[in-house]
């Protein structure tokens, strides 16, 4: 029977009540399918800072790259909150694990479930049916070039003015389109055989190289539609007529932006899982924070870690079957009417609403 090793990060606020309901439903996966887990908890964020001084330690940082998959849960919160620059933050400890483990890839499904049409904003005909995937370059790009703020004695002004300026600059190199690119045809395949890239190549010199690249990659990936879009224009057809995309490939701002649009497709947060993919281990966590509002209260929402434990399955270790399983039984559980607090509705039957262990329990059982 194969092993996995799969390194915990549970982090704080509601992050352990979740992350338990995820390994519960990773360990009834591995049962069902015979495959073992084997579960290596390690601090980040708050609950790192707090007990070492640092959001990150090395034993974390050790453990994540030698395991087979890691599944964090959330970090942050008012207790670790500073205006002191020299003091640690918990959310330092995410971006360094992911810079850490190269990880260029991130992933956010958004899908509708039928039983929560109404929980969006947008009307039920048009998200009905909605099943996509961002894939969103998370290394390079907007957020990773040369910046900067300066004062300038002449030019900052209108008139010539003294003041101050501030640049930040695009840039991409060739094989970081193209590994990303080749991520988003590979998953198409999988899927519905389409690709939207992202790009504003009527403006930026990065979106035509970005255009070429992805278009050479194409050529391998015959069986893959491919589609242009401006991203001014997918910012409308994304809630104008969600249903026509399957995988949408972009640039890491570019996809910062449109994946926090497309996530409110299905209304709730509670739902939202990411994958983050790249060299080394791959990460699984939910695309929520760490709700210290409903900390320790024993009522998150523990949805959006058992549908990343999905992904886990289904990218890390090819178990597409198990990660079936999870999928459907957590469409079950919704379909019978069971709800936490963020997804109730206003026909919720009150024996119906369930706290974190519970919704968590209802998924292994189906
Ligand atoms: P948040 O996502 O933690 O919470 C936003 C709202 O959604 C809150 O009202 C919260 O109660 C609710 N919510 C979130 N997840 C829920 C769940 N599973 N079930 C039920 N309700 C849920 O975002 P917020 O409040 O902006 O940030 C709180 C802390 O989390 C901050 O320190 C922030 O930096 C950090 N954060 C961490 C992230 C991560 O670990 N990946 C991502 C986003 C924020
Ligand atoms: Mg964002």
């Amino acid at each position: 029977m194969a092993t996995y090793r799969i390194c915990v990060l549970p982090g704080d606020g509601i992050g352990p009540e979740i992350i338990a309901e995820g390994v519960k439903v990773l360990k009834a996966a591995g049962a069902r399918h015979d495959v073992a887990f084997a579960f290596e908890e390690h601090l980040i964020g708050g609950a790192a800072i707090d007990a070492t001084g640092t959001a990150l330690p090395d034993v974390t940082l050790e453990a994540a790259r030698v395991a087979d998959a890691v599944l964090l849960a959330a970090v942050g919160g008012p207790a670790w909150d500073t205006t002191d620059s020299s003091q640690p933050r918990p959310e330092a400890g995410l971006l360094a694990i992911r810079s850490a483990l190269g990880l260029y890839t991130n992933l956010r499904p958004v899908r509708t479930f039928p039983a929560l049409a109404d929980a969006s904003t947008l009307k039920p005909e048009v998200i009905e049916g909605v099943d996509l995937m961002i894939v969103r370059e998370l290394t390079g790009g907007l957020y990773f070039g040369t910046r900067g703020r300066f004062h300038d004695e002449e030019g900052a002004g209108a008139d010539g003015a003294p003041g101050q300026r501030a640049y930040d600059t695009l840039e991409y190199r060739e094989y970081e389109v193209e590994r990303i690119a080749r991520q988003a045809f590979e998953l198409a395949r999988v899927r519905r055989g389409r690709v939207h890239s992202i790009d504003k190549a009527n403006v930026l010199d990065t979106s035509r190289m970005w255009r070429e690249v992805v278009h050479r990659v194409a050529a391998d990936y015959p069986d893959v539609e491919l589609t242009d879009m401006l991203v001014d224009n997918t910012a409308m057809q994304l809630v104008a007529n969600p249903r026509q995309f399957d995988v949408v490939v972009t640039e890491n701002m570019f996809g910062d932006i449109l994946s926090d649009e497309a996530s409110m497709l299905t209304g709730s947060l509670g739902m939202l899982a990411s994958a983050s993919l790249g060299d080394g281990t791959a990460l699984y966590e939910p695309s929520h924070g760490s709700a210290p509002d409903i900390a320790g209260k024993g009522i998150a929402n523990p949805l959006a870690q058992i549908l990343s434990v999905e992904m886990m399955l289904r990218y890390s270790f090819g178990m597409v079957a198990a990660a079936d399983d999870i999928a459907r039984a957590v469409a079950a559980v919704l379909d019978e009417g069971w709800r936490t607090g963020d997804i109730r509705q206003q026909g919720t039957r009150a024996d119906q609403l369930v706290g974190t262990a519970r919704m968590g329990d209802l998924v292994v059982e189906r």
